[in-house]
């Protein structure tokens, strides 16, 4: 060896001392991991003398090793404690820029976010509801814990009928229990409590075990109408949908009419509106077909006024379920569900009235 043990050593010894001095002026987490990579990286000070032992006598190359690989060691210690430290300031500095408290209205402001406002879905469901009342509906409401009659029995959907498996459910236990799946529910208890002629819409939370994607939430929202009277047909179906959507989008949007299968409908439609995020072109929100269900609907079937009590062979009615969420993306170009529900202020504030 062309430098006798103990430079060598020495010279790791100072490798080392210039680490300790240089991680002292580092202040972020990536300046450490530079350092670090240049110091014991593939082409460091250690790596290059451990490559210029090939002379060294075995006894030499222990020694030089040793000391080579403790301070390697001590290295990686030092970087690793110092990014942990960095770390925890990282966080505390975090959470003090962005501490909200949300008692006090004048630092809210300040950090320019709103201090009170409605929900996007709040919003356009109070609209709707006023859509309706405009034009003498009530407005109904209904439990999200429900029981099999409620939400599948009394809409013509009996045990063991294959439309149980279209909704997926959250049960209880008792397996006699459920969360709503949908606001169809209102459509029963409203009848219990009424003779016909009647009009009401029931809005509210709805609640299916599937999984969540940018166009799915496992709670969303619908809002319930049902209308029944002497001579209800198709023709009334379609008017309050018109009205309905042009009223929200303050627009006309292009709307199209296809076959739906819902068994407490007959006959069943869904309406599809031309998807205002991509304009029709197509995106995940559509699934790429350019349209996106919104109001699926029908006529009542008779065993679904039957169970409500409500005279066949006088009365009939028309009922549709709509979708607040998407109504509320379609709306706003809000291109992922999950955004709604998700209680970012960043995102709920852009909505807020003051
Ligand atoms: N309850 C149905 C659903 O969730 C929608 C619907 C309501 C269809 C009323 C027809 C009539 O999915």
């Amino acid at each position: 060896m062309s430098e006798n043990l103990q430079t060598v050593i020495a010279k790791i010894s100072k490798i080392f001392d210039q680490f300790v001095l240089d991680l002292k002026s580092m202040n972020s987490k990536a300046q450490v991991l530079d350092l670090k990579s240049k110091y014991i990286g593939k082409d460091g000070p250690l790596t290059i003398i451990m490559k210029g032992l090939k002379d060294a006598t075995p006894e030499e190359k222990r020694e030089i090793g040793k000391k080579s690989n403790e301070c390697k060691d001590q290295i990686e210690k030092m970087s690793k404690s110092l990014l942990e430290e960095l770390e925890h300031k990282e966080i505390n500095r975090s959470l003090e820029e962005n501490w909200i408290d949300i008692s006090d209205r004048d630092s809210i402001r300040a950090k320019g976010l709103c201090s009170s406002g409605y929900h996007p879905i709040t919003t356009i469901q109070r609209e709707i509801e006023d859509i309706f009342i405009s034009m003498g509906f009530e407005v109904l409401d209904g439990p999200y814990l429900e029981d099999d009659y409620h939400n599948f029995e009394a809409l013509n959907i009996p045990k063991d009928h294959p439309a149980r498996d279209m909704q997926d459910t959250f049960w209880f236990k008792d397996m006699a229990h459920l969360l709503r799946t949908h606001t169809s529910t209102i459509q029963v208890r409203g009848m219990e409590n009424r003779t016909p002629p009647f009009k009401f819409v029931g809005p509210g939370k709805v609640f299916r075990c599937e999984r969540t994607d940018a166009s799915h939430e496992f709670v969303f929202h619908q809002i319930e109408g049902m209308m029944v009277d002497k001579n209800i047909s198709v023709a009334n179906l379609m008017y309050f949908s018109k009205l309905l959507l042009s009223e929200v989008f303050k627009k006309e949007v292009e709307i199209r009419l296809r076959p739906g299968f819902f068994p407490f409908v007959e006959p069943g439609f869904e309406i599809d509106i031309r998807c205002l995020i991509c304009a029709g072109k197509g995106c995940p929100v559509c699934k790429h077909s350019g349209w996106v269900e919104l109001l699926p609907c029908g006529l009542v079937h008779p065993n679904v006024l039957k169970y409500g009590k409500v005279d066949t062979s006088i009365y009939n009615g028309f009922a549709f379920g709509l979708g607040l969420d998407r109504l509320v993306m379609m709306k706003y170009a809000i291109d992922d569900i999950r955004l709604l529900h998700a209680g970012d202020l960043r995102f709920v504030s852009q909505f807020a009235s003051i």
